[in-house]
Parts: C-alpha cells; sequence; structure tokens
C-alpha cells in the first residue's frame, strides 16, 4: 500500500469514510508525474487536454509542473449522473476548439474505471491528425478491459470504492476536498 492511504477521515470532511490520499501524497505524486512528462515531450507542440469536470484542480496543479512551454484546453464528457455505477453512456458536450493537428496531445482524467469514457473520447480525437496521444490519468482502478489506449502517466492505482475530492465528485459535491476520500 503507498503512503498516505487508509488514514482516519478529518473531523471536517462530510459523510466520507477514510483519506485515501492525502494532500502532501497527492502534491508529491503529481510533481514527479510533472518531471515524468517534461522529459517525455522534448520537443513539438503540447496540448494539455483536460476532461471536465473531475480533472480541473488535477489538471491546474500538473501543468505548473510541468517545465516547457504548453497550452491548455479542455474537453467536456457527461456519464454517470448522481450514480456511483458507471451507466455507460458518455456523451460529449463540449469539444476543444484549438487546432489539433500536428500537435502532442495529452489528455488528462481523473480517474478510469470502466475505460467506457476515454475510449469515447480517444475514438473522437484520433479523427483529428495529431503528432501524438497519449492519456494521463491520477487515479486507475484497473479493471477496464481493452482500453483503446493505455494511460502512459498514472498518478495513483486506485482501490475499487467511489472516490471522492481533488476534483472528483458524487451528485457533483465534494470536489472542493484538498484530499482524496472514499465514499463506500
Ligand atoms: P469510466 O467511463 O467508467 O472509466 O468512468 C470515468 C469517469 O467516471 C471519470 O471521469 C469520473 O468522472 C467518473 N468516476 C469513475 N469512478 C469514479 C469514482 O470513484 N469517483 C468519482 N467519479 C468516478
Ligand atoms: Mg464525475
Amino acid at each position: 500500500m503507498l503512503p498516505g492511504w487508509g488514514m482516519a477521515a478529518p473531523a471536517d470532511s462530510r459523510q466520507v469514510r477514510a483519506v485515501v490520499l492525502d494532500e502532501a501524497t497527492i502534491a508529491a505524486r503529481v510533481g514527479a508525474l510533472g518531471r515524468e512528462i517534461t522529459a517525455a515531450f522534448p520537443d513539438g507542440e503540447l496540448l494539455v487536454l483536460g476532461l471536465l469536470k473531475g480533472s480541473f484542480i488535477f489538471l491546474g496543479d500538473l501543468v505548473r509542473r510541468i517545465e516547457r512551454p504548453l497550452q491548455v484546453d479542455f474537453l467536456v464528457a457527461a456519464s454517470y449522473g448522481g450514480a456511483m455505477v458507471s451507466s455507460g453512456e458518455v456523451r460529449l458536450v463540449y469539444a476543444p476548439e484549438t487546432e489539433l493537428r500536428d500537435r502532442h496531445v495529452l489528455l488528462v482524467e481523473d480517474i478510469i474505471d470502466s475505460g467506457r469514457t476515454v475510449n469515447r473520447i480517444v475514438r473522437v480525437l484520433r479523427e483529428r491528425g495529431m503528432r501524438s496521444l497519449n492519456l494521463c490519468t491520477l487515479l486507475h482502478k484497473h479493471v477496464a478491459a481493452g482500453l483503446e489506449l493505455e494511460p502512459a502517466f498514472v498518478g495513483f492505482d486506485a482501490p475499487a470504492s467511489f472516490l471522492v475530492g481533488y476534483g472528483l465528485d458524487h451528485a457533483e459535491e465534494f470536489r472542493n476536498l484538498p484530499y482524496i476520500a472514499s465514499l463506500t
């Protein structure tokens, strides 16, 4: 088990069960990911494409740890609704207006569960003639079979529980928790 996992929930947390990744643990790993990404893209134009809403805090912290020129845009995909299991329906609500052609594109996800979201987005993006497409996810549940694209950069392997905080929600709540906690 990684350091920072499995501590008791702090008193200010609402109905979260336990903190699974505290702020310091997340910050250290995001810094390391920034260094990995910096080294992986020595040249060319880099577009960091955040999948909203879940990736917004992770992306904000991550891009400040990538030490090379880059651009930022977002995609919005809606899934799950208020449920804690994937409905399998993924809708693209906003597609990036930035030109993707001839750019290195780094798609940033909060968490990969069934893989349906990533698979749908990757299929859409591949039609845009990018120089390269890579995936960075903060959390990976390792339950998805047959991902269209394996993530090149993974923050943490995630437990099977439903996680909230640091951008991740349940029914739009909890995104502002500075740590990641389990609800189930
Ligand atoms: P997938 O399509 O099943 O891989 O689910 C990916 C999306 O579902 C993520 O972008 C999240 O928005 C959401 N999701 C999956 N697992 C969790 C979780 O444990 N907590 C919060 N959101 C989750
Ligand atoms: Mg969500």
